[in-house]
């Protein structure tokens, strides 16, 4: 896997400043040596034993392992310890204590990619989704998308389709809905070759001018995006090459 120049690898945690998002890029193919799975708690392990398919069990225990060595490391507390809690439709939050703001994160998965979004701007969601894909993206634009986002992806093409999903996607998981609110409930413009704007978002979601969002560039074939409910400052990029310290 070869990533964006633009991802920073790191070996040490950069501090978090107040507007900034951190996103984690990691390969886990079968060579990475990302991340250990014994940080995770007897819950997590059970809900990997109850995930069938083998794929999604592995993506599961590593995306878990990898988001609570993160979170430790901004915390300083030990991998085991971070506290991950679902909210109702599965969204992770970090329950802390005495740490205002506090930290939200986000993960997502597609083939060997992982990323991990952590920043204290507010709710941020992640998605990235391989462009790889043999998909019948009209087919499914016209299905899930709205009328404007739809058209545009039969004049734009491939690249069109996957940047507005990843974008809606991040959206929904930075609300903590994910794909429990359709796709057209929030509504992105897209020309050209420009990042997407996004146009409409729910009542309950607040306004357009509440949210922040990003393209986000991992590896070729990969489209991605962040939203954070709330105005950032900026988005690092990261790979981890320190240690992985699990207790
Ligand atoms: C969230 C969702 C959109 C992710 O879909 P996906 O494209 O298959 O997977 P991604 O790799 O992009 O993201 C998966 C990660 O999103 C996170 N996630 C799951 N549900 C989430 C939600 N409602 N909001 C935000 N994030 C969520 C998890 O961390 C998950 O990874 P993990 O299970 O390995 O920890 C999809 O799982 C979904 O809509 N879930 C809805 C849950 C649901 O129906 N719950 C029933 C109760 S109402």
């Amino acid at each position: 896997m070869t990533f964006d120049d633009s991802w920073r690898a790191v070996s040490v945690v950069p501090p978090l400043g107040a507007g900034e998002v951190h996103v984690w890029c990691e390969d886990l193919s079968a060579a990475s040596p990302w991340p250990p799975a014994d940080v995770l708690s007897s819950e997590e392990r059970a809900q990997a034993t109850r995930m069938l398919a083998p794929g999604r069990r592995d993506a599961f225990v590593r995306g878990r392992s990898a988001l609570r060595l993160l979170v430790g490391m901004y915390l300083d507390i030990p991998a085991a310890r971070v506290a991950v809690r679902l909210l109702e439709k599965g969204k992770p939050v970090i329950d802390q204590s005495g740490e205002a703001p506090p930290l939200s994160v986000s993960v997502a998965h597609s083939g060997s990619v992982l990323a991990v979004a952590v920043t204290r701007a507010g709710d941020v969601g992640v998605d990235v989704e391989n462009e790889a894909r043999t998909v019948d993206r009209i087919a499914i634009a016209r299905r899930f998308f709205t009328e404007a986002e739809s058209a545009s992806v039969e004049s734009l093409g491939e690249s069109a389709f996957f940047a507005l999903w990843a974008h809606k996607e991040a959206m929904l998981k930075a609300a903590g809905d994910g794909l429990t609110v359709p796709l057209s409930e929030v509504e992105f413009r897209i020309d050209g070759r420009a990042a997407p704007k996004l146009r409409r978002v729910p009542p309950s979601y607040g306004t357009v001018g509440d949210w922040t969002t990003r393209p986000l560039a991992t590896a070729p074939s990969m489209a991605g995006a962040i939203a954070v409910r709330g105005g950032i400052s900026s988005v690092h990029c990261l790979r981890w090459t320190g240690a992985l310290v699990s207790s």
